[in-house]
Formats: C-alpha cells, structure tokens, sequence
C-alpha cells in the first residue's frame, strides 16, 4: 500500500478550504474540473431515466444503448471501425487507467508514461511493481514528447506507453506526425483522450486512427470534462474485445456497473445538442488568453500558450523559488490556490499549475493579488 500515489490537487483543496474557514478569501484555481454546470438536457434526460426505472443494476460493461452510441462516435472521430464490444463503460476515466494497469502490468514491468503528467499513471505503475519509465516533457518543445528520446526508453521489458493528448498540466498537444512516428514502435499504448474536445489550436489526432494501430490500442474518454459531469463519475475505454472482456471482468469485480440512469442521461450527452460543449470551450479559450497574458505581465513568471485542456503552466524559476514552496506561499500569503509542478512528477520543478475553470472575474482578481504579492516578496 506505502507505494500508492495520490492526487495532491484535494490535498490542496483542503487546505485552501480550512484558510476560508479562519475567514480568508481564496481564489481556486487548483482543482481540474469545469465550473460550468451539466447542460440542462443531460440533467433532464437523467431525472427521467430515475422516474422511469433505470435505478437497477445493469450490465457490467455499461448499457447496450450506450455502448453503441460511443462505438459509432469513436468510429466517427477517430476514422477506425469500432462496435461496441470493443467499449467498456466505467465510472469515469480513471478507472480506465486504473482497470488497464491492474490487467496488463506485472511486477517489473516497464511501463512509459509523461512526466510531468496526471499523477494516477506512475501511482498505479508503482502500485502495480512495475518499473515507471518517465518520459520527460519539454517547454522547449511546447511540451509535446520527443520520440527519439522516447525510442531510447523502449527496452524488452516495456509493457505499455501512456500517451495524453491534449495533456495535463501542461495543455500540450502531440500533433499527427508525432503521433505516427510514436506508432512506428510495437508496443500496446494507453491513449488517456479524457481532453479530446478542449483543443483551442490544432486538431485532436488519436493514435488509434494510425492504420493497423487499433489493436494495440487502448482508448480512454469520458463525460467528465466534454459535459461538465465531473461528479456523476461516467467514462469509457475502447480496446480489442479479448481486453474488453476482461476490464469488464474487473468492473464486475468492483463496481458491477456504472450507475444506469447515469448511463441513459450519457446517451443523450453525446445524441443531443452539442452546442453547450463549443460554449464551454470558447470561453475557456478566452480564459487562457487573458490569464496567459497576465502571468507574462508579473515579474519572475513566463508562460507559453497552452493548445488545449483548461490548465495553464508558467515557467517560475526566474522567481528563484522552489515549485512546491511558491505554490504555498501564494494560497497562504496571496489568497490563490494553485498546484505545485512537482505535483505531476519531478520534472514538475520550475512550474506551476492554474486551472482557468474558474470565472474571468476571478482569474483577473488571481492576477492582480499574485501580481501584489511578488512586488512584495521578490
Ligand atoms: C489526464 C486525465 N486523465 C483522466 C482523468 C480522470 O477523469 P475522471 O474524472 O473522468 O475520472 C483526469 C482528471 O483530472 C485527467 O486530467
């Protein structure tokens, strides 16, 4: 159990939260998820759902309905025939990483993944005695991988690539090229998309559209960041039917299945009215701007426009201070609540995490109060 990672963004939630009970005003920008509400038809749709019924377990790898419904729109998108044995529904993305690393990694396995990156993939590696291989993003890059380097990494040993695109914390993108080249190795990959609809420049490419690729692909996708539904706990992974039947063995094992009314209400997420999800994204996009431009404006901070996700990553070693020790002193001397680097991995150092799910107003205000408080203290 001592080798099980965490995510420090509720650690950090909860401290920020004791400071407004002593009475101080906090600004969050350190927790990942939209601060939108669920879009009106998808609330209805489950309201429905519990009124006509579909309180009942069902099936372990998630309604027919649905799974159907993701198979044709992954088919759609990715430009890869997909049915719907090939889709698991489970209670958010994060089992999807959680479920493939518990099927696929054993002790001493390698296993490469981003760094810095979601901080659940080297958790579950370690938890798993597999040996996590960092791949090291660059700013330099625009933190998009190098393949070279990530060629050298592959050894007999590797079981499993993690990929996130578009990526958090960095808002990195890998574009098409990036993508086939990293394709051109034969190894399974864990392809974490949960981001796929917040791209602000470029396009999403999934490495599931390389031709011959989808075998060795595992997808995974989700509600929670596309549709605001962070709460309602519904994501998917889409992968060969041989690994499918036993990631539903898993959810059979644990969950049984995702709740059902959740699941009709996910049906109409995707069949119904899209026009909430471009709302969402043109107004993170008009976040990013204004924050992005506003850190290059205070003093010791630098920051490279992010291609997608809803994060914002600034350069601070100019400031001279430590990640982790900055990002304190900004909740407790500053009133903003933010994620030190090294909370995606050491290659974190140097940089700071904002979230910009959070409205204009309070970004404007984050400015200012970090602004003050450097003028201060640097
Ligand atoms: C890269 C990445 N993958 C997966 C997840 C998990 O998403 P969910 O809340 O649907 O489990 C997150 C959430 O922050 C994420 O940032």
């Amino acid at each position: 159990m001592s080798r099980l990672g965490t995510e420090t963004a509720f650690e950090v939630l909860n401290k920020a939260r004791a400071l407004e009970r002593e009475g101080k005003e906090i600004i969050h920008l350190e927790i990942g998820e939209p601060d939108f509400s669920t879009p009106e038809n998808i609330i209805d749709a489950a309201i429905e759902a519990l009124h006509q019924g579909w309180t009942h377990y069902g099936p372990s790898a998630g309604l027919p309905e649905l799974r159907q419904t993701i198979a044709g729109y992954i088919s759609q998108t990715r430009g890869v025939k997909v049915t719907s044995d090939e889709v698991v529904v489970v209670p958010g993305g994060k089992p999807v990483i959680f479920f493939t690393i518990l099927a696929l990694v054993d002790e001493g396995d390698e296993v490469i993944y981003p760094n810095p990156g979601f901080p659940i993939y080297q958790s579950m590696i370690d938890y798993m005695g597999g040996s996590a291989v960092p791949i090291r993003l660059r700013e330099d890059r625009d933190f998009s991988l190098d393949v070279d380097e990530l060629a050298s990494l592959i050894t007999d040993h590797t079981k499993l690539i993690i990929l996130n695109s578009p990526h958090n914390p960095t808002g990195g993108v890998l574009n098409r090229q990036e993508i086939h080249d990293i394709a051109d190795r034969n190894v399974m990959v864990l392809s974490d998309e949960i981001y796929s609809r917040l791209i602000f420049e470029g396009e999403h490419f999934s490495i599931m559209s390389v031709p011959g690729f989808k075998d060795r692909t595992i997808l995974l996708d989700g509600f929670s960041k596309t549709y605001a539904m962070t709460g309602w706990r519904m994501g998917y992974g889409v992968m060969r039917e041989d690994l499918a039947t036993h990631i539903t063995r898993l959810m059979t094992n644990s969950n049984s299945c995702t709740a059902s009314f959740t699941q009709v209400a996910g049906v109409e997420a995707m069949r119904g009215d899209q026009s909430s999800v471009d709302g969402m994204r043109a107004e993170f996009q008009r976040r990013r701007d204004v924050f992005v431009a506003g850190l290059n404006r205070i003093k010791g901070f630098s920051c490279r426009m992010p291609k997608g996700a809803f994060y914002v990553f600034p350069n601070i070693t100019k400031t001279g201070w430590k990640s982790k020790t900055l990002a304190d002193a900004l909740l407790e001397g500053a009133g903003v609540a933010c994620l030190s680097g090294t909370a995606f991995g050491d290659f974190g150092e140097g940089y700071l995490r904002f979230s910009v799910a959070n409205s204009l107003e309070n970004l404007n205000k984050a400015l200012e109060w970090i602004n003050e408080w450097t003028k201060r203290n640097l």
